[in-house]
């Protein structure tokens, strides 16, 4: 089945540890932390010791999506914060193949996340250094935008492209009930949503809503 992983970025800040107990409680697989730089994107959000403090309140996995650039100089405090996995932007780093080596010697599970417009050829030679491959089908950033349906033929690729690998394949931006079943059928095994998730109260209906097709 389809992971659901709720992003943070729509929970509410002033109150995140209540918040991660609600999402666990609510059959969350896995949380997602969106950490903006105010230059990679124009937005910002928190960084290590916001993850560190939110550390010891939940077992789940912690996937960390650096929507920074120059991630290389926050790897390692973001791994000592206690992340899971790492996700760094192939538009934002300037030696892949080394962040990703840096990644798993840290002790993470690494990822790479790609933007719209960014072809999945940049992921032919690093397969065998990647755990996790993050397809943004919004232009990072924000909450609330909408999915842009051309991602779907690029999950449809690399789906192909990583058969044979241990590579999971997560998709986001503008995850709902109308768009997560096509992600499915395209190849996503794991599904990044903020709004359809905060929607309303009831996290748990809003995650199962995600699965259900
Ligand atoms: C966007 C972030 C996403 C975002 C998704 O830059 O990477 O994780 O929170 O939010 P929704 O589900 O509202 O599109
Ligand atoms: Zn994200």
């Amino acid at each position: 089945m389809v992971k659901v992983a709720p992003s943070l970025l729509s929970a509410d800040f002033g109150n995140l540890e209540e918040e991660i107990h609600k999402l666990e409680a609510a059959g969350a697989d896995m949380l997602h932390f969106d950490v903006m730089d105010g230059v990679f994107v124009p937005n910002l959000t928190f960084g290590a010791p916001v993850i560190k403090e939110l550390r010891p309140r939940s077992r789940l996995c912690f996937d960390t999506h650096l929507m920074v650039k120059n991630p290389e100089k926050m790897l390692a405090s973001i791994a000592a914060a206690g992340a899971d996995i790492i996700t760094v932007h192939a538009e934002a780093v300037t030696h892949l193949d080394k962040a990703l080596d840096e990644i798993r010697s840290l002790g993470c599970r690494a990822g790479v996340s790609l933007n719209p417009a960014t072809s999945e050829r940049v992921l032919d030679y690093v397969l065998d250094k990647l755990d996790l491959i993050l397809v943004m089908s919004v232009n990072p950033g924000f909450g609330g935008q909408s999915f842009i349906s051309s991602q779907l033929e690029k999950i449809i690729r690399i789906k192909e492209m990583i058969a044979g690998y241990d590579i999971e394949l997560e998709v986001d931006g503008g995850i709902n009930c109308e768009t997560a079943p096509d992600c499915v059928r395209a190849g996503a095994d794991i599904l990044v949503a903020g709004t359809a998730v905060f929607a309303t109260d009831d996290y748990a209906a809003n995650i199962q809503a995600l699965r259900q097709y």
